[in-house]
């Protein structure tokens, strides 16, 4: 098969936001005990913190990290995660069914984020909670001192304070899973309630409206309208969350999946919009799509209940699924003029791109490869590529590009990266790349994925699915052709 793409500096979609690489950790199965924390594991640096995690956080180079949870964030208490480790309650977190023991809370984590170079994505509970909470851990975060809440800060050890910029109002709040879940009028007012405290406390603060818990809840569309309606002055963000899952083993829906998440976002964006022109408003309000990622491998496991961090939502993810979080990448660039920060649910262990073993060693999956590319390579802006390429029909979808592909270009430093999918399953596609303004550009890398079986998986003694790098394709003029095999990810690096 063939393919033609145009790409040209004027193609500009969007400077990227560098949180648009960000990730999540919750307090959720092995995510923080046994995952970022395990004092007692050989490689635990003096906080307790796991080295051999950190190493493969910073080879992700993943600049935000969403905290603490998630549903479990709904009922949490963040007071019950400071101070003296020995005077800390343990509670019940009836998000997950677990007992919560509190060794590591806000300080612990913002200790963490420094070592793993990331700055924190802050969630308050607006489920159990409310506004006085919420303006009581801003300025216990974010104040210097002088105060109740920021002196209580520096009596635990924390002399500077924390500057959490960012800061998510609540959790998927529409859902009936949510401890405290809301209708989207009481959950509008207790937003814009919360929202304006906390930055009356911290001016320098934004917030993040939480959105429908994904496009295919009851409450999608009208919750985002009539929430925003009533929040809109006093918010920046308004969040998305979507998983995708492959229950049917029908591998090209599956791959498809991008062109829905494409229209979802859109979607989010004209109800954005539209209240931004009922109210004639001239502030705009991003989109932080922050949970997004392939989950349904693990969903049944059995674990047992109140205890603390079970293995839950472990996920090992096989290259299919890498194919298409790099396909959701993809798609998430291709509105970042408007996504300003995105995280891949989760981290560590919990639907997440690195897995240790408790007390053991770890590996990546799959999915951390594609990630990493476009978090260290997809720099400066994203450019839009015009494709012309063959499409097929499946179950879900019609007219699926065999091509998922962008083009980021990073002028200070004069590279630039093309991204692509082929989600053919037998047929090589051979695109020919027209490199529009880019006279004199060089291939430096061609890396691909590609050649495993759909359902190959890595594990602690085989990471077999990974990167490999090929020959540096042909060039003729401003004509770049590269060969992409049947089912790969592929990564052309280019300096300009
Ligand atoms: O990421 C796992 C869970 O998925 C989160 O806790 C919740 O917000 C979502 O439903």
């Amino acid at each position: 098969m063939k393919a033609k793409v145009t790409l040209a500096k004027e193609f500009k979609i969007g400077e990227i936001d560098k949180r648009i690489y960000g990730s999540f950790i919750e307090h959720l199965g092995r995510a923080v005990y046994g995952g970022i924390y395990e004092p007692s594991h050989p490689t635990a640096d003096e906080n307790g913190f796991r080295q051999d995690v950190i190493d493969l956080v910073k080879k992700l180079n993943v600049p935000i990290v969403r905290y603490p949870g998630g549903n479990f964030v709904s009922g949490y208490n963040w007071e019950d995660g400071v101070g003296p480790v020995e005077k800390r309650p343990k509670r019940l977190d009836l998000a997950w069914g677990t007992t919560e023991p509190n060794l590591f809370g806000t300080n612990e984590f913002m200790k963490w984020c420094r070592k793993a170079d990331s700055d924190c994505l802050m969630a308050i509970n607006l489920g159990t909670r409310g506004v006085e909470e919420a303006r009581n851990i801003v300025e216990y975060c974010n104040h210097k001192s002088g105060t109740y809440w920021s002196d209580l800060r520096i009596s635990h050890g924390v002399k500077e304070p924390h500057n959490v910029k960012t800061w998510c109002l609540g959790n998927e709040m529409d859902g009936g899973w949510q401890m405290g879940a809301k209708t989207a009028t009481e959950y509008g007012r207790l937003a814009l309630e919360a929202s304006k405290v906390m930055k009356w406390t911290d001016n320098t603060i934004e917030t993040v409206l939480c959105g429908s818990s994904s496009r295919n809840s009851s409450t999608f569309g009208q919750w985002e309208v009539e929430s925003l309606d009533i929040a809109y002055d006093n918010v920046d963000y308004v969040s998305l969350h979507q998983y995708y899952e492959n229950r049917a083993d029908d591998i090209q829906s599956f791959l498809a999946k991008s062109l829905e998440l494409d229209e979802f976002i859109y979607s989010v964006i004209c109800a954005v919009d539209y209240v931004k022109a009922k109210k004639r408003s001239k502030k705009t309000v991003n989109l932080s799509f922050d949970e997004w990622n392939v989950w349904y491998h693990s969903n049944n496991a059995p674990y047992e209940r109140w205890s603390v961090a079970p293995p839950r939502l472990e996920d090992i993810y096989n290259f299919e699924d890498a194919l298409v979080v790099g396909s959701m990448l993809i798609t998430l660039l291709r509105h970042c003029d408007r996504i300003k920060i995105a995280c891949l649910a989760q981290l560590v262990n919990v639907i997440a791109p690195i897995f240790t073993k408790t007390g053991g060693g770890i590996f990546e999956q799959t999915i951390f490869y594609p990630f990493m590319h476009l978090s260290n390579y997809g720099r400066g802006v994203a450019l839009k590529p015009l494709v012309d390429c063959p499409k097929y029909d499946c179950k879900e979808f019609t007219d699926v590009p065999y091509l998922e592909t962008i083009a980021t270009y990073d002028e200070e430093k004069g590279e630039m990266a093309i991204f692509c999918v082929n989600k053919s399953l037998e047929e090589k596609l051979c695109v020919d790349f027209n490199m529009l303004d880019f006279n004199g550009f060089k291939v430096t890398e061609f890396i691909s994925m590609d050649g495993y079986d759909k359902k190959a998986e890595n594990n602690f003694d085989n990471v077999s699915v990974k990167p490999h790098s090929n020959p540096v394709p042909q060039t003729d003029n401003n004509i770049l052709t590269v060969e992409l095999q049947p089912l790969s990810w592929n990564v052309i690096k280019l300096s300009v």
